[in-house]
């Protein structure tokens, strides 16, 4: 697997993988993986020949009273995990990289985008469809694969995708779930004991 940082050797390894023959799935990601993650990645490798995993913290869909700076960032596991799932090219660009200087572009998704997270969120999906707009441009994917678990998150990407001309599908994969029922995501690093069992409500009241 290649480890890249910069557009202009990403945009080369592409051109090999296409010149190898076979589609190209896209996984973006915020890195600190599990197995969450990795059900997207298995499920890419059903549908394209050649996967790359961007890995990004986005700046731009964190509130300033969000978790930016303690975001869980583990890079070296992640990549690690990546490999042994027979990924091509784990994308993890700078914030340079994709927020040059000056950038001054953001694509707002009314409609979907505007109850839930949306009112609670200010700029938050604003954040998430320009970054992934940058991905889809920056790999040029045949599909993008994107966790059910963000439900709202996958709506606002399919509307963006559809309204913006995007080329390529967008696959919905169900949500991954440990042994009691919580589903899979970086933040339940967070949780303490306490709050794993309150947040276990959840899953019963969705199966009860
Ligand atoms: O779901 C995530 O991890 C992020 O919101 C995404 C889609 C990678 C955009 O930063």
């Amino acid at each position: 697997m290649q480890i890249i940082r910069d557009i202009i050797a990403l945009r080369a390894a592409l051109a090999d993988l296409r010149a190898a023959g076979g589609g190209v799935a896209l996984v973006p990601t915020m890195g600190a993986l599990h197995d969450g993650h990795m059900a997207l990645v298995e499920e890419a490798r059903r549908h394209a020949r050649h996967v790359v995993t961007s890995i990004f913290v986005n700046p731009t869909q964190f509130a300033p009273s969000e978790d930016l700076s303690t975001y869980p960032r583990r890079e070296a596991t992640d990549a690690h995990m990546l490999a042994e799932a027979g990924v091509a090219i784990l994308w993890a660009p700078t914030v340079e990289q994709v927020y040059p200087d000056g950038f001054a572009s953001s694509i707002t998704v009314g409609g979907v985008a505007e109850p839930l997270d949306g009112a609670h969120r200010r700029g938050h999906f604003a954040g998430v469809a320009t970054v992934v707009a940058k991905l889809f441009n920056q790999v040029q994917p045949d599909i993008a694969l994107f966790g059910e678990k963000d439900w709202q998150q996958l709506a606002v990407i399919r509307r963006m995708a559809r309204d913006l001309d995007f080329p390529l599908d967008i696959i919905g994969v169900p949500i991954q779930r440990d042994e009691h029922g919580l589903a899979l995501s970086s933040r339940n690093a967070y949780l303490t004991d306490e709050e794993r069992q309150q947040a276990l409500a959840l899953p019963r009241a969705l199966t009860s």
